[in-house]
């Protein structure tokens, strides 16, 4: 067994990689298979964590520190593993499946960290404008808001996609050995498993509610909620309990 798994996944090939390549490929897989797919599940199920006393406790932060953190992590280091296979002294951009691939989604990559820093401003209570109004693109959910959360949604599920498909077409191009396919696609089966308990829990929050509350008097509310299978909590009944939340404040 333990032979299996450290052997290559394609036995009629060496698995001769450089010092270079080597962690070009331990770094790439950090970012785009571990720390990536992470980052977007806390945005997409932490927006009300649990033991949140929601709606009377809003905007809890948590969701958010991971997120960008982890993404701009998982981006200066995708930097750095470009940086190791550039450095290799080999002529660089040859056309194949996996270097196409790759700067897509480095491309990619580039558009959501600055899609995320352009996003606008955030307004409301807690972010007032300077003429000290509630105003703000999040608050109003202005289009720019609006294009905002489709766009980046969109582009972050394809490009972390791409970036599943391209770490498997440079581990077979690397003939990595199978204890590393086998770490890697339990750690991804791991959280499709997690993603399908919190989709089914309801925690897919829609971002305005999680943020601003359940008011239907607020602009975000009066529009229909963002994302694909997002829950607004006032119009959810709380599965485990049977009760409804809304009017809960
Ligand atoms: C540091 C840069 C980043 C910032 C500031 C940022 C910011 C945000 C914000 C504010 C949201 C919430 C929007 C909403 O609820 O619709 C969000 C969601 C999301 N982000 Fe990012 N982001 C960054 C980088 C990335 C990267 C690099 C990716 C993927 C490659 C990504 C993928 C996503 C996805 C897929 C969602 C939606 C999750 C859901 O379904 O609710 N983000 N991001
Ligand atoms: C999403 C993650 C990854 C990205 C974005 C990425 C990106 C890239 C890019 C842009 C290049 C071409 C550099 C040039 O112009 O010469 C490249 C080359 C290479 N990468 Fe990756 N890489 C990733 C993951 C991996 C993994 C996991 C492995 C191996 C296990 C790997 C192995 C290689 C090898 C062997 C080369 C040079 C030969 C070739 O082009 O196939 N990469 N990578």
């Amino acid at each position: 067994m333990l032979d299996w798994l450290l052997s290559s996944i394609d036995p009629s090939r060496g698995h001769e990689v450089g010092f270079a390549i080597s962690w070009h490929a331990r770094l790439m897989t950090l970012a785009w298979g571990v720390l990536v797919p992470a980052a977007i599940f806390a945005a997409r199920y932490m927006k009300i964590v649990p033991g949140q006393d929601w709606p009377r406790e809003l905007d809890n932060k948590t969701w958010w520190h991971f997120h960008w953190m982890g993404q701009a992590l998982a981006y200066a280091i995708s930097l750095i593993g470009l940086g190791l296979v550039l450095g290799r002294g080999e002529n660089p951009f040859q056309l194949n499946l996996h270097t196409v691939l790759g700067y897509v989604v480095l491309a990619f990559g580039t558009c959501q960290v600055l899609l995320g820093i352009f996003r606008g401003s955030k307004g409301g209570p807690t972010a007032r404008a300077t003429d000290g109004s509630l105003h703000g693109d999040h608050y109003d959910m202005t289009p720019k808001r609006l294009m905002f959360e489709r766009v980046h949604r969109s582009l972050g599920y394809l490009a972390l996609l791409l970036g599943m498909i391209t770490i498997l077409v440079g581990m077979w191009n690397a003939n990595a050995p199978r204890w590393m396919w086998v770490v890697l696609v339990n750690y991804w089966m791991f959280l499709v498993v997690a993603s399908v308990i919190a989709q089914i829990r309801g925690n897919a929050v829609d971002t305005y509610q999680a943020i601003w509350g359940p008011d239907p008097s607020l602009p975000g509310n009066k529009l229909p909620k963002m994302g694909w299978r997002t829950v607004r909590p006032s119009e959810k009944t709380n599965g485990q309990s049977g009760q409804t939340l809304e009017g809960a404040e």
